[in-house]
C-alpha cells in the first residue's frame, strides 16, 4: 500500500516487515461499571471505569497464504479459530479499510481468561490489529486505529490504550484518567464462562422486575462516581475499596451476573473472608475481583480462594499497565512507546 486519500493516509507507510510481529496486550478490570437503560440499537449507555491489569495475551502475526488463527495456552480449546474469533475480524477490517488480503497467520498466546468478564476477546481483536498494521505496514494513525477498534466491539479501544480511561457512549468514547501508584488485585476465574449479552439481558430482566424501567426513557444517564476517580487519582487504595462497595457493588451488572451464577455470590465472600478490601464481580462475570492492600496480601487471598476449591484458579496482578505494545524484536518488556510511567 503505497497512498491512500481515501483513508486520510497520505504519507508514505513504512516498509511491511517480512517477519513475525508480536503484540503484548493487557486484561481489563472495571473499577465502575454504571450501567444506564436500553438504547434502541441494543446497547447501554455507560460510565465505564477501565483499569488494564497485568494478565497479558500476546498475539503474533506472521505472513501466511491466507487468514489462519491458531491458539496456544491452557484455555486455547476454548477459543474460536475461525471468523468468530475477534481477532480475524480485526485483521480483516484492517485489509478491507487499506484494500489488501487478509493473508496473516495471527497465534494466540492465551494468558487472559476466556469469556471471562476481563476484555480477552477484546485484547486480542486490538493486539491483531496493532501486530497486522506493523506488519503490513498499512502506517494506520492511532486515531484511526481506534476508530477501527470501535467498530470491533465496546471493549476493544481500551485494550488499546491501557492505563485507566473512563469509557462513555457504549463504552467506546474513552477519556484517559490520571492515576497514582499501583493497585494489586487477585482474580478468581471460574469454570465456564458467561455471555456478555445475557448478562446485560439478565440485568434489563431484574431491572423491569424491580418497576424501574429498563430503558434509556426511563433511567437516569449512568455517571462515573467522583470518589472512585479521586482514589485512582491520588492512589489510595482504602478509598478505592471504599468506592467499589458503595451501594453494594460499582458494578450494576454485578446483580445480573450473581443471579445467572448464585456460586459466585460465594466466591466474593471469600475472598472477603481472606483479607480482601473489596470484591466485586470484573465486567459481565464470572471473574471475580478482588482489591488487596499489597503484595503479600494477594498471595494471601490468592491462596486461600485456590485452597477454598471455588475457583478454578486465583491469578494476583498489578494495575494500571500500558495497552497493546509490539514487543521488541529479541523478547523484553514492550519498550519503545509505552505509556509513561505503565510497567
Ligand atoms: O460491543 P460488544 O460486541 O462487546 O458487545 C457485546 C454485547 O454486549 C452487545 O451485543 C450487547 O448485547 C451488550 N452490550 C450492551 N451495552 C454495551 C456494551 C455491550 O448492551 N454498552
Amino acid at each position: 500500500m503505497t497512498s491512500d486519500t481515501s483513508t486520510g493516509v497520505d504519507a508514505v507507510p513504512a516498509p511491511a516487515t517480512a517477519t513475525a510481529v508480536t503484540v503484548r496486550v493487557p486484561a481489563k478490570v472495571n473499577v465502575q461499571l454504571a450501567v444506564g437503560g436500553l438504547r434502541a440499537d441494543g446497547f447501554h449507555d455507560l460510565a465505564n471505569v477501565f483499569l488494564a491489569v497485568s494478565l497479558h495475551d500476546e498475539v503474533t502475526a506472521a505472513p501466511a497464504e491466507e487468514l489462519r488463527i491458531t491458539a496456544s495456552g491452557p484455555d486455547a480449546p476454548l477459543l474460536p479459530t475461525d471468523r468468530a474469533n475477534l481477532a480475524a475480524r480485526a485483521a480483516e477490517l484492517l485489509a478491507d479499510r487499506y484494500g489488501i488480503e487478509p493473508r496473516v497467520h495471527l497465534h494466540i498466546a492465551k494468558d487472559i481468561p476466556v469469556a471471562g468478564g476481563m476484555a480477552g476477546g477484546s485484547a486480542d481483536a486490538a493486539a491483531a490489529l496493532v501486530a497486522c498494521d506493523a506488519l503490513w505496514g498499512t502506517g494506520a494513525s492511532r486515531a484511526e486505529l481506534l476508530e477501527l477498534c470501535a467498530v470491533l466491539g465496546s471493549d476493544v479501544p481500551f485494550s488499546l490504550v491501557g492505563g485507566a480511561a473512563l469509557g462513555r457512549g457504549r463504552g467506546e468514547l474513552l477519556t484517559p484518567l490520571e492515576t497514582a501508584g499501583t493497585f494489586h488485585w487477585v482474580f478468581a476465574v471460574a469454570d465456564g464462562g458467561l455471555s456478555t449479552p445475557a448478562v446485560y439481558r439478565e440485568c434489563d430482566r431484574l431491572r423491569l422486575a424491580s418497576g424501574r424501567g429498563a430503558t434509556v426513557a426511563e433511567l437516569p444517564d449512568p455517571e462515573p462516581s467522583p470518589g472512585l476517580l479521586e482514589a485512582l487519582r491520588t492512589g489510595e487504595v482504602r478509598a478505592l475499596a471504599a468506592a467499589l462497595t458503595e451501594g453494594g457493588s460499582s458494578n450494576d451488572l454485578q446483580a445480573a451476573a450473581l443471579s445467572l451464577r448464585p456460586s459466585l455470590s460465594r466466591t466474593l465472600a471469600a475472598g472477603e473472608e481472606a483479607g480482601a478490601l473489596a470484591a466485586v464481580v470484573s465486567g459481565s462475570g464470572p471473574t471475580t475481583a478482588f482489591l488487596v492492600e499489597d503484595g503479600p496480601g494477594a498471595e494471601a487471598v490468592a491462596g486461600a480462594l485456590r485452597d477454598s476449591g471455588l475457583c478454578r484458579s486465583a491469578r494476583t496482578a498489578l494495575g494500571p499497565v500500558a495497552g497493546a505494545r509490539v514487543v521488541p524484536l529479541g523478547g523484553g518488556a514492550p519498550g519503545a512507546g509505552a505509556a509513561a510511567g505503565l510497567p
